[in-house]
């Protein structure tokens, strides 16, 4: 059995994630604000390199999974730490796991995007192009100033939605970069993203209201299943994608959303 980090472990889907390992018989590590085996603030540069570490220590430097699921929403207020949180936390943190994902005969990592990247028409270039040449401050400062681009309509709910649609958007092109590097493919460290949509969860329920009060077609986007997602049904896949077996798979993109994208864009890719 494996012995796999999960970051967001304490709520939604990354406890369901954790609960489906664990569940599988391996070992879980878990990283979050709070109720986790390994406290850290994935939002600055300390908290990452402190849960780096301690992931390090408690897994013996060898990982045979990492999935980086802690996020935030657009309906945090400042879109700087939506930069902070949603792009450089996983993306920090599976730079500095992946050499011990390498001691592994079969590293796997998953990343926990949205669907937001591709259906929501924010995304702010400038900010993805800081964002993926690793430029924190600026990528905080712009994002901040740029907040008061979003439309009034919008940022009452989601005052940061450009951010977390760009967060994301930036997040998806950087593990398609990064995953077919040498350090990680020929290691055979397999890194994708899955890409959900409306999924019940504390983060969704804080911006939408009573989970049962949620009416699928009366949501903002198609949900062409006529149904929300479960922490549950994102756990899955992300299990799938950590499986010594799937090893044919990387750098790829998995819509698990309820069919939304495909109904936006039924011509993109
Ligand atoms: P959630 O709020 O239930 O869980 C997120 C977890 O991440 C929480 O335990 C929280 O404490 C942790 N977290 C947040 N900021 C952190 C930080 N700075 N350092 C360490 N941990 C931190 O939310 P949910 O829905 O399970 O979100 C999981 C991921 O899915 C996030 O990346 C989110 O952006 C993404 N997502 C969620 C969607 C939804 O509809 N719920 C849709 C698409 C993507």
């Amino acid at each position: 059995m494996g012995i796999h980090a999960v970051t967001g472990s304490a709520s939604g889907m990354g406890a369901a994630t954790a609960a489906v390992l664990r569940e599988a018989g391996h070992t879980v590590i878990g990283v979050d604000l709070r109720d986790a085996d390994v406290i850290a603030d994935l939002g600055t540069a300390e908290g990452r390199a402190a849960a780096v570490a301690a992931v390090l220590e408690a897994s013996g430097g060898v990982l045979d999974g990492v999935a980086a699921v802690a996020g935030v929403g657009p309906s945090l207020k400042d879109a700087g730490a939506v930069a902070s949180i949603n792009y450089f936390g996983p993306t920090a943190l599976l730079d500095g796991l992946r050499p011990a994902l390498a001691r592994s005969a079969a590293g796997r990592a998953v990343v926990i995007g949205s669907n937001s990247a591709s259906t929501v028409p924010m995304i702010d270039q400038t900010l993805a192009d800081l964002l993926l040449a690793g430029d924190e401050d600026a990528a905080r400062t712009h994002a901040r100033a740029a907040q008061a681009g979003v439309p009034a309509e919008l940022a009452a709910a989601s005052p940061s939605i450009s951010a977390y649609a760009t967060s994301k958007f930036a997040l998806a092109r950087w593990v398609r970069r990064t995953a077919v590097r040498p350090e990680w493919a020929r290691e055979g460290v397999l890194l994708n993203v899955i890409a959900p949509g409306a999924v019940v969860t504390p983060l969704m329920l804080g911006a939408t209201g009573r989970a049962e009060d949620l009416d699928a077609d009366a949501f903002p986007t198609p949900m062409p299943l006529g149904v929300f997602g479960t922490p549950e049904d994102i756990a899955f896949w992300v299990h799938q994608f950590l499986r010594p077996e799937a090893r044919f798979t990387t750098g790829a993109t998995l819509y698990v959303d309820g069919g939304t994208d495909a109904a936006m864009r039924p011509d993109g890719q």
